[in-house]
């Protein structure tokens, strides 16, 4: 069975065995800890019963719940299992335009480490692939289709990765192009998570001082954990540093609390 709606949810909610196993103080502290993770779903998702019986929303007993004014309860519930069980649209840009490239391989371990600990459905940008008819158009309408696509994929993200390649001491300029393309109002309160790769470690404010600001013109939310590696952290394009993949799991791990799945305390390390 699949609910599309609040309203759909609550007629469920007749189905709830009586009485409910959750005493009112016990209601409270789930509510005060919803509070804290409940984020708006986007419309048109969809929810399967089976994930939302397992967290407790079957706990609600009907004649409690109006006694206790629940319903705002019941859709907070709601609204955490919908985040929780539902596919997140992660979706990965990485800006080098070189095979083989590191910061392909640093978005590749970014999004491995995310899918380990997130529900998420990857889709996988490589600039150099879309480099030349992205590059020749001056605007969105010379875009062909495929092209297209992948941005309106950058403007539908639930997550975005964007890893980069330091040029010149900031990201590509064709990347800015993209970028460029992008609806002005499309990423505003979309996660980023941001990555970079430079020969050495003398550019690691890139991230924070190129990057950044491009994602705070969008309104976007970048995360603050992001992940800047040398080319000193891999050999033959693998990452053999251990240090920064101890970076891109705690770069997952910030990502991951955010989308309120994480019962375990953060890291509290930078
Ligand atoms: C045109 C160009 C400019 C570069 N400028 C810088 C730079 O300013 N600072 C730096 O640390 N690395 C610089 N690099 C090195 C690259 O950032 C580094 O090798 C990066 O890992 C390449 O990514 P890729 O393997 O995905 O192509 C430059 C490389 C190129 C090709």
């Amino acid at each position: 069975m699949e609910i599309r709606s609040f309203t759909e949810y609550q007629k469920t909610l007749t189905t709830v065995p009586t009485p409910c196993p959750l005493l009112p103080g016990q209601l409270f502290a789930h509510q005060q800890s919803i509070n804290k993770t409940v984020r708006q779903p986007a419309h048109g998702t969809s929810l399967t019963t089976p994930d939302a019986r397992k967290h407790g929303t079957w706990e609600l007993g009907t004649a409690l719940a109006d006694a206790l004014s629940l319903t705002l309860l019941a859709e907070q519930l709601f609204e955490k299992e919908l985040i929780m069980s539902r596919t997140l649209k992660v979706v990965a840009l990485s800006g080098g335009t070189y095979r083989p490239s590191r910061t392909l391989v640093l978005t590749q371990a970014v999004l491995a480490e995310l899918a380990q600990q997130l529900p998420i459905e990857s889709h996988l940008i490589e600039l150099g692939d879309i480099a030349r008819p992205l590059g020749s158009a001056l605007s969105r309408a010379e875009l062909g289709a495929e092209v297209e696509a992948e941005l309106q994929a950058i403007e539908n993200a639930d997550l975005l990765i964007v890893a980069a390649p330091v040029y010149r001491g900031s990201y590509p300029g064709l990347l800015k192009h993209l970028f460029d393309l992008i609806d002005l109002n499309a990423l505003i309160d979309t996660p980023v998570l941001l990555a970079a790769t430079g020969g050495s470690e003398r550019h690691a404010l890139v991230l924070d001082h190129q990057l950044r600001p491009l994602f705070s013109f969008f309104q976007a939310l970048t995360l603050p954990i992001g992940v800047y590696a040398t080319e000193a952290d891999f050999a033959n394009y693998q990452i053999t540093s251990e240090p920064l993949k101890a970076r891109i799991r705690l770069a997952a791990d910030r990502a991951t609390a955010l989308f309120g799945v994480h019962a375990k305390p953060l890291l509290k390390i930078a």
